[in-house]
């Protein structure tokens, strides 16, 4: 995520925060959709550029799992609290099912997924609506909900139900159907994008596309002299909010453990060097999608904005009542700091307003 809008977003909150309203901008929720193996969990991964997600051939994932970024400043660990390693003390994950627990190292992160998957499906590829809920706190992500899926499939395996499209169907509709979410809707280049689950189930949701982003994948495994530049220049199947190519970790690079870092590298390079995209590289890849799906926030902030002026209003409003009543404000230590803060809130509004009014709000790009 953008470390600027982190930036942004932050100090609102903490503005708010000092006169006691939380949360005043309620983010989207991100849900990733579409066929079983396409890469939603690879692509979520790369967005939160964190390795801790299940990924693999096959129905890796099988339950939803609803991951809550929380920002949180950096602080000095206290005595006994320091990590061995590399890891870091202000970054950590905690499930809701193991209250009190922190796990520092996201391979164990990892684990406790996959192990806790188990506990409600059993091993044999059985599926459950039931979500996993992991909070993730660190000091560079957005305070912000993201959502990982099963994928579509149609046949049967395992200890999977006879009715298993159905209920997968309707597991995805209950996140998508949130006119709050964003759906990411992932094809692999290598398959038919008007066959594409993802496409389809996002239609039934968001008829006329105005919260989803098109996002394809694999597009490195593609037949040599092919590519995916009809589908970007909406010539195959229009999307209103376009489509994203991206490269993520292959299966090799999950055996051999291949870091973020040089998956993103690798993209790069694919991109910059290919005939077809390299006059368009600035448009492809990881960062694009995360510098797209910001615009996305800051433009669901402006929409927001508004309620967010109410709130100010009847905080000062509050705070105007409260001040008459202990008396003179300049004289009153409390009545100051509470006039400090109202004007700090007031300036930064004006300033965030004018700073996303500045912005351009063209999505398609
Ligand atoms: P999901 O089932 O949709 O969550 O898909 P996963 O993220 O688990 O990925 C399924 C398989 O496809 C894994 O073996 C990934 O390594 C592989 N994969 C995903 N995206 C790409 C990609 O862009 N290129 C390549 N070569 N492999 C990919
Ligand atoms: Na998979
Ligand atoms: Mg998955």
């Amino acid at each position: 995520m953008d470390e600027h809008l982190i930036k942004t977003v932050n100090k609102l909150q903490d503005a708010f925060a000092t006169v006691g309203v939380h949360n005043p901008v309620d983010l989207p929720q991100i849900v990733v959709i579409g066929s079983q193996s396409s890469g939603k969990s690879s692509v979520l991964e790369n967005i939160v550029g964190r390795d801790f997600l299940p990924r693999g051939t096959g129905i890796v994932t099988r339950r939803p799992l609803v991951l809550q970024l929380i920002n949180r400043a950096a602080t000095e660990p206290a005595e006994g609290e320091k990590k061995e390693g590399n890891e870091n003390p202000n970054e950590w994950g905690e499930f809701l099912h193991l209250p009190g627990k922190k796990f520092f190292n996201f391979d164990e992160i990892r684990d406790e997924i996959v192990n806790d998957t188990e506990r409600k499906t059993g091993k044999n590829l059985g599926i459950s609506p039931v979500p996993i809920n992991l909070r993730v706190f660190s000091p560079n992500v957005l305070t912000l909900t993201l959502v990982d899926l099963p994928g579509l499939t149609k046949v049967p395996v395992g200890d999977q139900p006879k009715d298993i499209e159905r209920q997968i169907r309707e597991m995805i509709m209950t996140y998508t159907t949130k006119p709050n979410a964003i759906i990411l809707a992932v094809t692999a280049a290598n398959t038919d994008l008007a066959n594409s689950d993802g496409l389809k189930l996002a239609r039934d949701v968001d008829p006329d596309g105005a919260r989803t982003i098109g996002v394809l994948t694999k597009v490195d495994l593609m037949d040599k002299g092919t590519d995916v530049i009809d589908i970007l220049a909406g010539r195959v199947i229009p999307l209103r909010l376009g489509y994203v190519p991206v490269v993520n970790r292959g299966q090799k690079d999950i055996q051999t453990k291949r870091s973020i870092q040089s998956a993103l590298e690798n993209e790069r390079n694919f991109f910059e060097g290919h005939p077809s995209y390299q006059s368009k590289a600035q448009y492809c890849g990881t960062p694009f999608l995360a510098r797209k799906l910001n615009l996305l926030l800051m433009h669901h902030i402006k929409i927001t904005l508004p309620e967010i002026k109410a709130k100010i209003a009847a905080t000062l409003a509050k705070y105007r009542a409260e001040l008459e009543h202990l008396g003179d404000p300049l004289t009153d230590a409390a009545g100051q700091a509470a006039n400090t803060t109202l004007s700090i809130i007031t300036e930064f509004c004006a300033g965030f307003r004018s700073a996303l009014e500045g912005q351009s709000t063209d999505l398609s790009t």
